[in-house]
Formats: structure tokens, sequence, C-alpha cells
């Protein structure tokens, strides 16, 4: 147990069961489900899915306690945006930055959302033309007539952003379009696939398709569209779009290496709340490549940019890096909630833990979800029953 609890608890602020260790370093510890009670109530426009989120309690707990208003917030490794989207639904200003364009893509549309009526509008708007095709064989994914219209939006799009005519409800319609061009259920584009985050090789499809005797069948793009708007903005009141637009007038978005945040001015950042690509296990490029063709991009050239580290040594120096540059970036005061999955190998928390010291932060405490995940929860992202993570760690550092 650690000495000066009671400060700590103030400092802290914990409610509910939890209780303090002591680390195998001496560093201190605190164990508890410091979200559940929240677990089901994220606004419903955090909904969007990315491989290896977190969920947005997760920023929701450390930006309660540890920033105010009008605080700037980073997130490095920002994925599909949910602690941009968090920080900018309590008030914060969010620098959203990821080297994977389709986190941008994901995110910032959200800051600017539409109204149903207006996506209802600028669809019906949008010609579809179902003999067009794509340049490369999709269709092992999708019927002849989805394709046609997924290719017609993706034309559509691309011409827009080309005239420099791209707004926030093409943008919104990007976004919804690139996170349902493959799934699991009937809500999307494709025929079955591979769970929306991971997109299967067409080579892989092709096998799916055998294995499960199907074939893909037509879907309403413009239908499916409209549907996920709905369910993204059932949350959205008149006043929370208001608040969202005039944070999104300030929000920054980048897509620079997160050991190189080249835009960011020394000690200008009040929190940092993040978690860093796992050791050996999801490549973000290979999961994205459906979604970076829709959007113009070429996956293979993400291959050696989006970082996948399998040796714990490659791992660390990445890690401590990007904890130097964000020890950059944060103001004296600033706090930095370090997320990190747990593995059978080591205990990646101890690892930032010393990384962290080591490039001059203080720590505070580490927290440890306690949170019993079931395979159907799948909470984080990730499933409970594959090589992944069902415990979850934070860090929680300071610049003095
Ligand atoms: C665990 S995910 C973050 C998920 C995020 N917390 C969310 O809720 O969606 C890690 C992210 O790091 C990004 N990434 C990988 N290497 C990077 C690098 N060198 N610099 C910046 N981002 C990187 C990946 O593209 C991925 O989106």
């Amino acid at each position: 147990m650690i000495e000066n609890q009671r400060s700590l608890d103030n400092y802290v602020t914990l409610n509910g069961d939890y209780n303090y260790e002591t680390g195998r370093n001496g560093e201190k510890l605190v164990y508890g489900s410091f979200w559940t009670s929240k677990q089901r109530c994220g606004n419903s426009i955090q909904e969007i899915s990315y491989r290896a989120c977190f969920k947005p309690q997760l920023p929701d707990f450390f930006l309660s306690k540890y920033s105010k208003i009008g605080n700037i917030v980073l997130d490095p490794f920002a994925g599909r945006g949910t602690t941009a989207i968090e920080s900018a639904l309590s008030g914060r200003i969010p620098i959203s930055n990821d080297i994977n364009p389709i986190s941008k893509i994901l995110t910032e549309p959200r800051l600017m959302p539409p109204t149903y009526e207006e996506v209802s509008n600028r669809l019906s708007y949008i010609m579809f033309d179902t003999n067009e095709s794509a340049e490369i064989d999709l269709s092992m994914f999708y019927e002849r007539k989805t394709e046609g219209e997924i290719v017609s939006l993706k034309k559509y799009l691309t011409s827009k952003k080309e005239e420099g005519k791209e707004d926030y409800i093409d943008k919104w319609i990007r976004m919804v379009a690139t996170n349902k061009l493959s799934g699991h259920s009937k809500g999307f584009f494709s025929v079955y696939t591979l769970p929306p985050n991971q997109s299967a090789t067409p080579a892989e499809q092709i096998k799916i398709n055998k294995r499960r005797n199907q074939k893909p069948l037509y879907k309403d793009v413009k239908k499916i569209i409209l549907k996920k708007s709905r369910s993204l903005l059932k949350d959205i009141t008149p006043a929370i779009r208001e608040n969202l637009f005039a944070i999104s007038k300030n929000a920054v978005f980048l897509e620079d290496d997160s050991r190189n945040l080249k835009e960011i001015n020394d000690n200008y950042v009040d929190m940092t709340i993040t978690s860093p690509p796992f050791i050996n296990l999801v490549d973000y490029a290979k999961d994205n490549w459906l979604r970076l063709w829709f959007n113009g991009y070429d996956h293979s050239k993400y291959e050696d940019k989006i970082t996948i580290l399998n040796k714990l040594e490659d791992w660390s120096l990445f890690i401590k890096e990007t904890l130097n540059e964000i020890y950059r970036v944060s103001k004296i005061g600033g706090h930095v909630a370090f997320e990190v999955g747990e593995t059978k190998k080591a205990d990646l928390s101890e690892i930032v833990y010393g990384l962290g010291l080591n490039v001059g932060f203080s720590h505070i405490i580490t927290f440890i979800n306690t949170q019993k995940f079931t395979k159907t929860s799948n909470i984080w992202g990730v499933d409970n029953n594959k090589k992944g993570t069902n415990t979850n760690r934070i860090v929680l550092l300071q610049k003095k």
C-alpha cells in the first residue's frame, strides 16, 4: 500500500471500488472498474468502427479529471478519433494526429455533423450510375449494381474534393460510406466478410464466399448511408451541434509520425490521451486497404509508414521517441494518459512508466482497469478470444 493514500485519493478522486498497490519498480498502481457504470452511455456519434479503438469512456474519465474546458487535448495515435470527439463534446480543443489518413476522414466530419435532412437532400442530388465499375476486381465483395453505386459515389466525392468544393455534408457522407464499405452483417455494402475494422484481401474473400457458399447481393448504398447517419446523429441536439461546429474551427488534424509532431509548438498541449500501436498485432495498412482505395489512396504506400513492431526492444524505442515528443509539446503541469494493452510477454505499463521517467515526466499513477470482458462484450474493439487484450493499463504521467 502506498503511504500517502489520502492525498492521492483527493488527487485522483475515484468513486466506487478500487485498491492501491505498489508495482515491481515502486510505482503506484490503482486497480478498479473505473468506467463500468457508464459503459453504455457514450454519445451515438462515437459509434464508428476502427481496429483496436478504445471506448469513449476512457478519454472521458481522464478529461474530466485532468483537463478543463478550453484546454488543448492531443492524441498522437488518433485512430477513429475517440479522444478528439470526446474532447470536443466536452468543450476541449482536439489535436488529432495519425499517420493513417483514414483517421482524419473518420474524425473531422463528426465535429461538423450535418442534420439528417441535409444528408438526405445531398444524397438525393448525387447521381448514381449502376454501370460504373472499379478499376480493380471487387466482384468478390460487391454485387455489380452495388459496385456501380460505390464507384459513382467515389467519383462524386473525388471531383468535389479536387474542385475544393467538398463541404461538411460531403465529408459526412464520405465518412459514413468509408465505415460501411465492408462488414459482417446486412447493414454493409459488401457480402458477409470480416468485421468493418478489418478488410479481407480479395483472395481471402473468395475463400470466405466459397466456405459460406455465398455471393454478393444488391445493397442500396444511399439507404445504408442514411440509416447509419440517423443512428450516429441520434444524440446530436442542436446545442451539441452548435458547440461541435464552434470547436471544429480550432481543431487540428495532422498526419505526422508520432515521433515528430512538427506542426506543434513546444509547451502547447494541456493533456494527451492516447493508445499506441500494439506489438505484432494489428496491420493498419492491410486492415484499411478497402477504405484507403475508396478514398483514393494506395494502401501499399502506407505499409512502411504505419508502424508495426514485432520486437519488444523496437516497440520500446518507438515509444520512448514518441514520449519524448509528447514531453516537448506538453505544457508544464500537463498530463498524459497513455493506454497500453496487456501482452503475455511483458507488462507494457512498466515499460511506459520507465520510459516516461527517462524522458522527464513524473509518474502519477498507473490505472489498471479490471473490467471483465466477455466474448460478446468486445469493449475494446479486440476480440477476447483472439490474441488480444482484455485488461487495460493506463499510465498517468505529468510534466512538472
Ligand atoms: C491502437 S490504435 C489507436 C486507436 C484509437 N485510440 C481509437 O480509439 O481509435 C493506434 C493507431 O496508431 C496509428 N499509427 C501507427 N504508427 C504510427 C506512427 N508512427 N505515427 C502516428 N500514428 C501511427 C495507427 O494508424 C493506429 O490508428
